[in-house]
């Protein structure tokens, strides 16, 4: 979502920001702004829309200088337009605040200044924090001073950083449910919410805990809580490392990360799966091992394509485990009063690590004594911290905004817990043997399936304008056909439906004409006459059929108009296979429509808002 980027330092701090805040682009975001400290004024430019707006306003009558804080804002309070644009004054002009998160009782705290006098300018939950700063910033205090006190009346989520023209020398941030990492230069600091703004500058980071601010100035930097208390800095050196968040030869980032999935796949088994012994070893699992073998079920939550992968997760526990398993979206988890408690475990899978949704389930299932674990991509994220045990996915940064690597790596360490937990229960070795033997040989058969591309840009081609598309799968390839269709909407703007494939008589089916594409996923396994019987409903009703099949599956042809092969594998990791060419064929759908893939309207990356 948002983004934040602050520079103090010797050099000249715009372009610095500027940069990190197109690092950040990938996020998602409809508006951006920078504020500059220069003799002792702040001068605020903001524009609507993407940040080259921004930049093209930054090169008339800028002044050079060597403090400046920029945002990218996602909507939430107010529309998307410059004065609802990040960063927000108070009324004097004298403090400028970026903010991430939601101010929950801003409605109530904007009344009372309005009373006080105070006169606001945009619609957002921000700028009550710029005057609530200024209402205290009174003589012979200083900003860390009135910072501090604002906060303690605020109830909701911020990472901010806030400048003041009194105090030149220094920007003051804070943490609250929303990350903030200060980057440590040689004489210089940049703050940001996400490292890939700062990688390019140092590797030295250190990253602030809820409940924490900071005063930074060129030199150095003190931590401290709200209560004042000072925090000993604890810096770590990034592993993230430019070329991963960086396009290189593609044209999107989408598209590499699609490219990347052997390897990625690869990752998420590295050091784990352990071919000759038949063994899963899963470290982060190791001190609940025996909470997890001993689980009366398993309830795993997620949102949109981690929701998905979890879908498929729930196919792998019970058929291969033998382990009761159920999926619930997050949003709705906490809801619906769940029954859950000790001896539950409950797993949260979340690429970002950040998803509000997902955190508060977890905190739901916390408090009833579940055993909380998680699936994450992102290292040092909320969810990944507040975990009681868990696996990464080692997917590495994943800048498109559709997700696409993250889901096939969630799926794999899926497959890897559920083989860790099948052994530990007696499945038979040569079962054992045959499904480690078919996950360890999958990043080979991803290859195959990316060396079809150019026969999936042709599909493309063919159906790109079409207006609504039909996915349909069975079994734990349903979920793939919700996560296709789920990618499609995404970057293409058409609109695409997931079903079970046999689910589709009982009502989809009234939708089928000679303008509607359906892509089946059918690959020869047990189900695959049934899947085949679907198959002939739609070409009764003159629907158009894309099959996604198995390399040697000849009666197909007869059946559907344009084909994808696949190889195949063992049927319940089939979807980490399948996903592939759905990814494709979105992605050069929206392509040749014409969509900016990597940042499609109105979506996040991290949705951190609940
Ligand atoms: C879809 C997509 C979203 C995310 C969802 C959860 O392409 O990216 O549906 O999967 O917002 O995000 P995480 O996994 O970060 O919790």
């Amino acid at each position: 979502m948002c983004g934040i980027v602050g520079y103090i330092g010797t050099r000249s701090a715009v372009p610095v920001v500027l940069n990190g805040l197109r690092r950040l682009e990938y996020r998602g975001y409809d508006s951006a702004g920078v504020a500059l400290l220069h003799e002792g004024q702040i001068t605020v430019v903001k524009r609507a829309g993407k940040i080259a707006e921004l930049e093209a306003a930054l090169r008339t009558s800028i002044p050079e200088c060597t403090v400046a804080i920029g945002h990218t804002r996602w909507a939430t309070h107010g529309q998307p337009n410059e004065s609802n644009a990040h960063p927000h004054m108070d009324c004097r002009n004298e403090i400028a605040v970026v903010h991430n998160g939601v101010i929950e009782n801003y409605a109530a705290l904007k009344r009372k200044l309005h009373d006080a006098g105070h006169v606001f300018r945009s619609e957002t939950d921000t700028e009550v924090l710029a005057h609530l700063i200024e209402q205290f910033y009174v003589r012979d205090t200083n900003l860390e001073q009135a910072v501090r006190r604002a906060l303690t009346q605020i109830k909701g989520t911020y990472g901010l950083v806030v400048v003041a023209a009194r105090e030149p020398d220094k920007l003051v941030v804070a943490r609250n449910g929303s990350p903030l990492a200060i980057g440590i230069g040689d004489n210089e600091h940049i703050v940001a919410s996400d490292a890939s703004a700062i990688v390019e500058h140092t590797r030295r980071v250190t990253y602030l805990e809820d409940g924490e601010m900071a005063v930074v100035t060129c030199g150095s930097f003190s931590i401290s809580t709200l209560a004042d208390v000072p925090v000993e800095n604890f810096v770590q050196e990034l592993t993230l490392n430019l070329q991963e968040i960086e396009r290189g030869e593609y044209e999107h980032f989408m598209l590499k990360e699609i490219h990347e999935q052997p390897d990625t796949i690869r990752n998420a088994m590295r050091g784990r799966l352990i071919v000759e012994k038949d063994e899963v070893k899963l470290g982060g699992l190791d001190h609940v091992r025996d909470t997890v073998l001993g689980a009366k079920r398993i309830v795993i939550v997620g949102c949109g394509t981690s929701w998905h992968a979890a879908l498929v997760g729930e196919y792998l526990m019970e058929q291969i485990a033998g382990v009761p398993v159920e999926v619930e979206y997050s949003s709705e988890f906490r809801y619906r009063h769940p029954i859950i408690g000790s001896g539950d475990i409950l797993f949260a899978i979340s690429q970002s690590g950040e998803t509000a949704d997902t955190l508060a389930a977890m905190r739901e299932a916390k408090v009833k004594g579940a055993t909380v674990l998680g699936i994450v991509n992102v290292v040092g994220s909320t969810v990944a911290r507040e975990s009681q045990g868990g696996v990464y996915i080692h997917a590495g940064p994943e800048i498109g905004v559709a997700s696409t690597k993250a889901f096939t790596s969630q799926l794999t360490v899926l497959a890897l817990i559920t083989l860790m937990i099948a052994r530990a229960k007696g499945v038979s070795r040569e079962k054992l043997s045959l499904l480690v033997r078919e996950l360890h040989e999958l990043p080979e058969k991803v290859e195959q399936v990316l060396r079809t591309s150019d026969r999936i840009k042709e599909i493309a081609q063919k159906y790109k304008g079409a207006t609504n598309f039909l996915y349909l799968g069975r079994g734990a390839n349903f979920p793939v056909a919700l996560e296709g269709a789920l990618k499609l909407k995404e970057i293409s703007y058409i609109h695409a439906e997931g079903y079970p494939a046999a689910e589709m008589k009982h009502g989809p089916i009234a939708l089928i004409d000679e303008q509607m594409p359906v892509v089946v996923i059918a690959p020869k396994d047990a189900i695959y006459e049934k899947v085949i019987s679907n198959i002939q409903e739609v070409r009764a009703r003159k629907g158009r059929v894309i099959a996604i099949a198995n390399e040697d599956d000849h009666e197909i042809e007869h059946l559907a108009e344009d084909i994808v092969r696949v190889p195949r594998t063992y049927g319940f990791f089939g979807p980490i296979i399948n996903v592939i060419p759905l990814q494709l064929l979105a992605y050069y759908i929206a392509v040749a429509r014409g969509v900016n893939v990597d940042q499609p309207r109105n979506l996040a990356k991290s949705v951190s808002v609940e």
